[in-house]
C-alpha cells in the first residue's frame, strides 16, 4: 500500500505539472546564495534567475525537483573583490551532488565546518579563486566521505593548508592542486597517501623543487593512473625508487622541469609497466639523459620530447626504437641533425613532429616503412630536395605534410607531391622553389588546405585543379609570384 503510493506520487511527477518544478524552499535558498555571490551590490544573475521553476535557471539542474548540481562558474564580478560565503548556504540542498564555484575570488569562507554536513556531494570544484592557508579553509571537507572529484587548482594554498583529515577521502577518484604553492611544508603531501582510490593527481606548477623527498607520500597511491608533475623545478632526484610502486601510472607528465640533471634517477620511469604516454618535454635533456631503458615500456603510445637538447648522436635514442606500440612521436625544437635509422621502423607511428631542428636529413639512405603515418610535421629544418626524395612519396597514408621553411626548391619534389592521394594539408611555405604549381596537384583529391607563401614560383596555378579540389577550402599564396 505504502508501496503503491510512491509509485503512484513518482508517476504523477512524471506526467502533472503540480509535481514538475524547483521545491520553493530551494528557490529560496539559491536567491540567497545570489545575494551572497553580488554582496554588497552586485547585479549577477539577476536577469537570468526570475523564472518560476528554479530547475531552468542558468547553472541549476534538478532531478525529481530537487537541486543536484549547482555551477557558478566565474559569477562574481570584480569590482566586488573577496568573497567570504557562508558555507551553511549550500547546506540546505539535501541531494546536491556537485557544487562548482571556481573564479569567484573566495578568500575562505564563514563557517567552513559547515562543509561536513553536505554528505551527497560527489564532485567540488573551487579552482581559481584565493584559498589560502591562513584560514582553515578546507578541514571541514574532510568528512565528505562520498567526494570523488575535488578541484583546488590556483588558489593560495601551500602546504599547510592540506589538513592531514584530507586522508580519510577515501573515496576521492580526482584530485587538483595544480597552481597553488604547495612548495613550503610539501611534506603535507603524506596527506594524500591515504586516498586509496585516486586516480588522478594534478599537482602542476607548484615549484616542489625543495622538498626532494615529497613525492615519497605518492608512493602508496596504488590506483593513480594519472599523474601531473609539470612545471615544479624537479631534478632528477625528486623521483623516490618507490614510485615504480605505481603499477596503474598510465600518464605521467613531467614537462617544464629540469629532469636534465640527475637525469640517471630516470631509469625508475622504466619500471611502470603500464604507462602510456609520457612528457618529458622542456626538461634540458640531452641524448645521454635518455635512459636506454625507455625502450621496456612495451604499451608506451606517446612520447613527447618537445624543447630539450637532444642531439641524434647517442646511442640512447635507438633505445626508442623498441617502443613498438608508439603512435605519437613528438621531437621538435631540439638540435637533432639526423635520427636514428630504425625510427623509420616504427610500425604504429601516426603522428611524428620533428619541426624546429637542425635535419638535413633523416633516416640516412635507409626507405621509412613508416605504412601508418598520418601527419609528418618537418618544418623549420635544414632539408633539400634530396633528404625527402623519393621515400616522402610512398607515404601514401599522409594527411598532413609540413615542410615550411626549407630549402626546397624542384619540379620533381613538387609533382612527388601528387602520390599522397589521402593529403588534407600540404605546408610548403618559406622554401625555394622556383617552379609552376603542377597540374598534378588535381590528383589529391581531399586538400583542403594549401599554404605556398615565401616561394619565387612562377606562372599560373593550373585553374583545372580546382575542378579537383571540391575540399579545397584555404590557398594561400601571398609573396609568391603566382597568378591565379
Ligand atoms: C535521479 O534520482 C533517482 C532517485 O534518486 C536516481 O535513481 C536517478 O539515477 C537520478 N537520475 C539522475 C540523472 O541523476
Ligand atoms: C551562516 O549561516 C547559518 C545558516 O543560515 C547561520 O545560522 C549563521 O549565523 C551564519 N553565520 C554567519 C557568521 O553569518
Ligand atoms: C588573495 O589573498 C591574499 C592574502 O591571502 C591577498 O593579499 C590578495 O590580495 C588576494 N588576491 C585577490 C585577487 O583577492
Ligand atoms: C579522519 O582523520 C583524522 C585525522 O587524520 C583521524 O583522526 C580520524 O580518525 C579520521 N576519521 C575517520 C573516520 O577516518
Ligand atoms: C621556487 O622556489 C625557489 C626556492 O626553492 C625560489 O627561489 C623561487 O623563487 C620559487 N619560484 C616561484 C615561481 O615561486
Ligand atoms: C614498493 O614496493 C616494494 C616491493 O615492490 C615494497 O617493498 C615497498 O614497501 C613499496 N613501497 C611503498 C611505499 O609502498
Ligand atoms: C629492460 O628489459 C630488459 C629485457 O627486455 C631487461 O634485461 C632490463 O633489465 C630491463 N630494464 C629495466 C630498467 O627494466
Ligand atoms: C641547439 O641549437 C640552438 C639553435 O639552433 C643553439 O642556440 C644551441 O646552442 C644548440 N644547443 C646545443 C646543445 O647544441
Ligand atoms: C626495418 O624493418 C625491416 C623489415 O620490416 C627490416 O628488414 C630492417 O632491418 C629494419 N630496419 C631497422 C633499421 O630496424
Ligand atoms: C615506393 O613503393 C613502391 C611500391 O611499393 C616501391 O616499388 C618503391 O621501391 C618505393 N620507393 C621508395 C623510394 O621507397
Ligand atoms: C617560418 O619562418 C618564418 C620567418 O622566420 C616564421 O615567421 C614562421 O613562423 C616560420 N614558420 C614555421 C612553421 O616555423
Ligand atoms: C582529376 O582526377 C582524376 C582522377 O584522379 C584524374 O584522372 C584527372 O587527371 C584529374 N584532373 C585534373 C585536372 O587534375
Amino acid at each position: 500500500m505504502f508501496k503503491t503510493a510512491i509509485f503512484l506520487a513518482i508517476v504523477g511527477c512524471h506526467y502533472f505539472y503540480w509535481c514538475h518544478g524547483c521545491l520553493e524552499e530551494e528557490r529560496t535558498h539559491l536567491l540567497q546564495i545570489k545575494d551572497s555571490i553580488n554582496y554588497p551590490h552586485g547585479s549577477s544573475l539577476d536577469d537570468d534567475w526570475v523564472e518560476k521553476d528554479c530547475c531552468n535557471w542558468d547553472g541549476i539542474e534538478c532531478n525529481s525537483s530537487r537541486v543536484i548540481s549547482i555551477s557558478l562558474f566565474s559569477k562574481r564580478e570584480e569590482r566586488l573583490g573577496a568573497w567570504y560565503p557562508n558555507a551553511s548556504l549550500f547546506v540546505p540542498f539535501k541531494e546536491l551532488e556537485q557544487l562548482f564555484l571556481g573564479g569567484n575570488q573566495i578568500g575562505g569562507w564563514v563557517m567552513p565546518q559547515a562543509f561536513s554536513k553536505m554528505q551527497s556531494l560527489r564532485e567540488l570544484r573551487l579552482g581559481r579563486n584565493n584559498l589560502s592557508a591562513g584560514i582553515n579553509s578546507l578541514q571541514g571537507l574532510c568528512e565528505l566521505k562520498n567526494l570523488q572529484v575535488l578541484h583546488l587548482d590556483d588558489n593560495n594554498l601551500d602546504g599547510k593548508a592540506l589538513p592531514l583529515c584530507l586522508n580519510n577521502l577515501s573515496m576521492l577518484e580526482e584530485l587538483s592542486l595544480s597552481e597553488n604553492n604547495l612548495r613550503s611544508y610539501s611534506s603535507a603531501l603524506t596527506a594524500l597517501s591515504g586516498m586509496q582510490s585516486l586516480k588522478v593527481l594534478d599537482l602542476s606548477s607548484n615549484n616542489l623543487s625543495a622538498g626532494i623527498d615529497s613525492l615519497r607520500g605518492l608512493c602508496e597511491l596504488k590506483n593513480l593512473q594519472d599523474l601531473h608533475l609539470e612545471k615544479n623545478n624537479l631534478d632528477g632526484r625528486a623521483f623516490p625508487p618507490c614510485l615504480s610502486n605505481l603499477s596503474m601510472l598510465k600518464n605521467l607528465r613531467l614537462s617544464g622541469n629540469d629532469l636534465g640533471s640527475y637525469s640517471s634517477a630516470l631509469t625508475g620511469i622504466c619500471e611502470l609497466p603500464a604507462l602510456r604516454l609520457l612528457d618529458l618535454s622542456g626538461n634540458r635533456l640531452n641524448d645521454h639523459s635518455i635512459p636506454k631503458c625507455l625502450g621496456n615500456l612495451s604499451l608506451l603510445e606517446k612520447l613527447y620530447l618537445t624543447d630539450n637538447e637532444l642531439r641524434g648522436s647517442f646511442s640512447s635514442l635507438t633505445g626508442l626504437c623498441r617502443l613498438s606500440a608508439l603512435g605519437t612521436l613528438y621531437l621538435d625544437n631540439n638540435n637533432l641533425t639526423s635520427l636514428p635509422i630504425c625510427m623509420g621502423n616504427f610500425s604504429s607511428l601516426e603522428r611524428l613532429i620533428l619541426q624546429g631542428n637542425n635535419l638535413s636529413s633523416l633516416f640516412g639512405n635507409s626507405v621509412p616503412g613508416l605504412k601508418r603515418l598520418l601527419v609528418l610535421n618537418l618544418g623549420s629544418n635544414l632539408l633539400t630536395d634530396d633528404s625527402i626524395s623519393p621515400w616522402i612519396y610512398n607515404l601514401t597514408s599522409l594527411t598532413i605534410l609540413e615542410l615550411s621553411n626549407n630549402t626546397l626548391r624542384g619540379s620533381n619534389t613538387m609533382r612527388g607531391f601528387c602520390n599522397l592521394r589521402n593529403l588534407e594539408e600540404l605546408d610548403i611555405e618559406g622554401n625555394s622553389f622556383e617552379c609552376s604549381i603542377d597540374p598534378c596537384f588535381g590528383n589529391m583529391h581531399r586538400l583542403s588546405t594549401i599554404n605556398l607563401p615565401h616561394n619565387k614560383f612562377r606562372g599560373t596555378i593550373p585553374p583545372s585543379i580546382f575542378s579537383n579540389l571540391t575540399m579545397l577550402a584555404t590557398i594561400s599564396i601571398s609573396k609568391t609570384n603566382l597568378m591565379v
